[in-house]
């Protein structure tokens, strides 16, 4: 069978704060809805994205987790075998972007990569739509230059809510998660 054709399944694990959009994120990208009511995701579930990159077919498998801590508790055989993992944080609480080393070495723990280098991260500061972007706590230049600092992960900034970027920052989770193939 030719390779370039092939169906590639993608496993991709989002993670960040409780209520930073997490879910939101993903249903604008699949379902193109978005609901202003919070409702804790409890566990961890997933929905799949088809897309064409290329000559390739990608059928992206987004894993969605609790913030909460008390919804946690996933194993490491959750963890294995990612693609990529989408660190998520609300540029305009400071508190979620102080988070993102946490999150990310959590993965870097469960998934237990051969090579931690390579492993293929996105970060997205979400929800700058809000409030007109005036009680903004991260700046984008700050937000890049951890990403700089932690090997270059590719950065987006989102909103969920009026549907800004969102196609283009999975579609760049995508090709990260592709690069690691
Ligand atoms: P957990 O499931 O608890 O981990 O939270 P989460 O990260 O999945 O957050 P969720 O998507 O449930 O969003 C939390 C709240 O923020 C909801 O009320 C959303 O409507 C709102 N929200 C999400 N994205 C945006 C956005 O881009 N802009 C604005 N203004 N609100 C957003
Ligand atoms: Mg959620």
């Amino acid at each position: 069978m030719d390779v370039s054709r092939r169906r590639t399944l993608l496993k991709v694990i989002v993670l960040g704060d409780s209520g930073v959009g997490k879910t939101s994120l993903m249903n604008q990208y699949v379902y193109k809805k978005f609901n202003q009511q919070y409702k804790a995701t409890i566990g961890a579930d997933f929905i799949t994205k088809e897309l064409r990159i290329d000559d390739k077919m990608v059928t992206l498998q987004l894993w969605d987790t609790a913030g909460q801590e008390r919804f946690q508790g996933l194993g490491s055989a959750f963890y294995r075998g990612a693609d990529c993992c989408v660190l998520v944080y609300d540029v305009n609480i400071l508190k979620t972007f102080e988070s993102l080393n946490n999150w990310r070495e959590e993965f870097l723990k469960q998934a237990d990569p051969d090579d931690t280098n390579t492993l293929p991260f996105v970060v997205i500061g979400n929800k700058i739509d809000k409030d007109g972007g005036k009680k903004r706590m991260v700046s984008e230049r700050r937000a890049r230059e951890w990403c700089a600092s932690k090997g270059n992960i590719p950065y987006f900034e989102t909103s969920a809510k009026e549907d800004y970027n969102v196609d283009d920052a999975f579609l760049g989770v995508a090709n990260t998660a592709l690069a690691g193939e």
